[in-house]
């Protein structure tokens, strides 16, 4: 380690308070000081280069330093580089916009912007609430959300949280949340077996709509694939009846693509996997490439509509944060865009799907990998301390952390969520990398594990 390196180590440690993070381990734990990339590899401080296997928090799309992202903001930059959109407009934001709603699923019309995820969700849920509020129903103040679901963490996001790790000690703080079975095949809460079960979650969350829906303004659901809560891949089918009993109950439907959205899951949006139009979505993460904290809520018509009227009914979105809109941010996300159109982006990644597919197969059958799922260019590995009776790793082994400090030794920087080791590198990465990522990440399970 240069002495560099060690000064900047031991400021770090005693100025920065980091996220999800026990401080009293990190302080006495080696840190790693990023200050490059470079397409799909971070470069620290001395100079060690690490495949970024979670692209940057699931933010980064097309690497590092990608040239036509980068010429977009520098040149954003030379013209300005923020301007509030509190009653005024600006450039890339009204671009961008005009182009989500040409890639968005069919009916969605408008767009607000915030910047970042939670934010985005926060949007989502205010404006459900208000919807009906102001079509004359005040009733409905509360929301169906899904055990394992994560949309954030600013308290509205929190209220939607279905992990009690991250949520549970906020339950005084929150808002009134009626929850339902999470999708999770492999530790079906009912006891059954995907093959057959005809989807009975979405049966029993049909059950609680029926009960709820009269006090229900949304239903909030993660497309596909309930992220945070450990890439939870929902089956076939599910994300469609969550449409139907929407739409059956009155409830409008809230789509967090924030994780999966912009081509994780194969298509350009969770939904579009069903044929579904949320009746708002929230967007992030890799809008702008994972290059600006920027986000959006898109609504139809129909949503946008109940909000107008005289200025006197006071029915104006009464929400929006300093940065909205950030010409920088917008700029970032334009240049995505472009990069999808241009490099045909969602087709040229499914046999990068396939082969993710076909390296993820030597993990069936090892001892401690209890589940191996995927969607699309997400995956995870669940490890299991007893592969017969799905035994878990007691928390306090920290299992998937010592397994991702070992990848590092590798090459390799992922970040595990619990028990589970997530895999979701940018969609450049080449095969050889792929397979190298794939290949560090056995090795550092076998070594801590066996
Ligand atoms: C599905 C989902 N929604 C919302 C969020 C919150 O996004 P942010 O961290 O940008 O606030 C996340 C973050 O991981 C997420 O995965």
């Amino acid at each position: 380690m240069t002495a560099r390196t060690d000064a900047l180590s031991n400021t770090d440690k005693q100025y920065i308070w980091h996220p999800f993070t026990q401080m009293k381990d990190y302080v006495n734990e080696d840190n790693l000081i990023i200050e490059s990339g470079e397409g799909v590899y971070l470069i620290d401080t001395d100079g060690n280069r690490y495949i970024d296997g979670v692209s940057s928090l699931w933010t980064n799309l097309f690497g590092h330093r990608r040239r036509e992202i980068d010429d977009a903001v520098k040149s954003q930059l030379d013209k300005i580089a923020h301007s509030t959109m509190l009653g005024l407009a600006n450039v890339p934001a009204t671009k961008l916009a005009e182009k989500l709603i040409g890639i968005a699923p069919k009916g969605l019309k408008k767009v607000f912007y915030s910047d970042n995820g939670s934010t985005a969700v926060e949007v989502a849920l205010k404006t459900a609430f208000l919807y009906h509020a102001h079509k004359g129903d005040k009733k409905r103040t509360k929301f169906i959300a899904l055990k394992n679901s994560y949309h954030g963490d600013t308290l509205g996001a929190v209220s939607v949280g279905g992990i009690s790790l991250f949520h549970g000690l906020f339950k005084p703080l929150l808002a009134d949340v009626k929850f339902a079975p999470s999708p999770y095949c492999y530790r079906c809460e009912f006891d059954k077996r995907p093959e057959n079960c005809g989807i009975y979650c979405a049966d029993a969350l049909e059950a609680l709509a029926k009960k709820h829906h009269r006090e229900v303004a949304a239903l909030i659901v993660e497309p596909m694939v309930q992220g945070a809560g450990g890439i939870i891949t929902a089956p076939p089918g599910y994300l469609k009846r969550v449409r139907e009993i929407c739409d059956k109950y009155g409830v409008l439907m809230i789509a967090d693509e924030v994780a999966v959205g912009f081509g994780r899951t194969g298509k350009m949006f969770g939904c579009d996997n069903e044929g579904v139009t949320p009746d708002l979505m929230a967007l992030a993460k890799g809008l702008s490439g994972g290059y600006m904290p920027l986000a959006a809520t898109l609504a139809t018509e129909e949503v946008y509509s109940a909000f107008l009227g005289e200025y006197s009914e006071y029915k104006a979105l009464f929400h929006g944060h300093t940065f909205t809109g950030n010409q920088l941010g917008a700029s970032a996300a334009c240049a995505v865009l472009d990069i999808f159109e241009k490099d045909d982006v969602i087709t040229n990644l499914q046999p990068k799907i396939a082969y993710l597919t076909a390296l993820l197969e030597r993990f069936k059958g090892h001892p401690h990998v209890g589940d191996v799922r995927q969607r699309g260019f997400i995956a995870a590995l669940e490890l299991v301390q007893n592969k017969e009776t799905k035994g878990d790793y007691p928390p306090a082994e920290k299992i998937g952390a010592k397994i991702c400090q070992e990848a590092r030794k590798h090459g390799l920087i992922i970040r595990p969520l619990g028990n589970v080791i997530v895999i979701m590198p940018p969609y450049i990465i080449t095969d050889g990398e792929l397979k190298k990522m794939i290949d560090a990440i056995e090795v550092s399970i076998d070594r801590v594990t066996i």
